[in-house]
């Protein structure tokens, strides 16, 4: 993907040697996001549900030459969450960096047809895995005195959209956890930084929208493009890295251009 986006992802010294995991790392931005944490000396724990596309993301880094481990795991589950960390922990020792990207679930619904099953459903994927992952690593952090939290948010979750109105409920939610964690563990160290993204290419995209239907949605950014991986892959790197040692509980909307209404 940096390919497409003109080469290799820039290097923040400082990540070398750190240990990163990335929630919804098997596919999409997440991928993206290990890959470029790894080519940048990080050791990588990369979760998601499917076990083939966990096993090509790491089996992708290695032939690279960096490293990366499988770190599977349902993240609306707690039990599974805490089993994640201590696979996590024992293979590749504390985390550093996390990356708190699984969810997804914003295809569009009127609310009056959700029910109440969707609603709890998204609200799980989309901001209780949140919850659920900081927790897990939350008191390690705090011992040990610091850490970088990047969460998941989205366009949809700062201003009204196609997407359901659970999943807007559910990204506005991770921004307001996002600054209040940010308040509450700064005096440890620890900074918590929340993304953004409007519409960025990913594989249900690519399988489900036409050329013209892309290059139409394209036109509606100010800058003339759909988001990449790579483009939140880059700004997890800033986040993650001492290059940002002084921002946190910030929301960092990557949009193209098209902010406000
Ligand atoms: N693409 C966009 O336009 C866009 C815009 C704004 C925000 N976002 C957010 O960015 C994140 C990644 O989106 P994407 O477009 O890269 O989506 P994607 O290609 O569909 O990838 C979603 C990832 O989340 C994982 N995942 C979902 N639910 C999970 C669960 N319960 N436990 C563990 N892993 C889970 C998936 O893993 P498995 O498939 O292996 O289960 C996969 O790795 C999501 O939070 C999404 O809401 C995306």
């Amino acid at each position: 993907m940096f390919d497409e986006i003109g080469g290799e992802p820039p290097r923040y010294p400082d990540l070398a040697g750190k240990v990163a995991l990335v929630t919804g790392g098997s596919r999409g931005i997440g991928a993206e996001t290990c890959r470029a944490l790894a080519a940048n000396g990080c050791e990588v724990a990369v979760n998601g549900r499917d076990r083939a596309a966990i096993d090509e993301v790491v089996a992708g880094i290695v032939a690279a030459g960096g490293a990366a481990v499988a770190a599977p795991g349902d993240v609306t589950d707690e039990a599974a969450v805490r089993r994640m960390r201590d696979t996590v922990e024992r293979e590749l020792g504390p985390v550093d960096v996390l990356a708190a990207f699984a969810g997804g679930q914003g295809a569009p619904a009127p609310t009056a047809e959700l029910g109440a099953d969707r609603w709890r459903a998204v609200i799980e994927s989309d901001l209780t895995s949140v919850y659920l992952t900081v927790a897990a690593f939350l008191p390690g952090m705090i011992g040990r005195g610091g850490g970088s939290i990047i969460t998941m948010s989205s366009a949809a979750g700062r201003r009204p959209s196609r997407a359901n109105a659970a999943y807007a409920a559910a990204k506005a939610g991770v921004v307001m956890l996002t600054e209040h964690l940010a308040g509450e563990v700064g005096g440890h160290g620890i900074r918590v930084n929340c993304l953004a993204p409007s519409a960025v290419l990913n594989d249900r995209m690519r399988r489900s929208m036409s050329d013209g239907r892309l290059e139409e949605l394209a036109a509606a950014y100010p800058l003339g493009r759909i988001g990449r991986p790579g483009d939140v892959a880059q700004a997890v790197l800033y986040l993650a890295s001492d290059a940002s040692s002084w921002v946190t509980g910030v929301t960092l909307d990557l949009t193209g251009g098209r902010v406000g209404a």
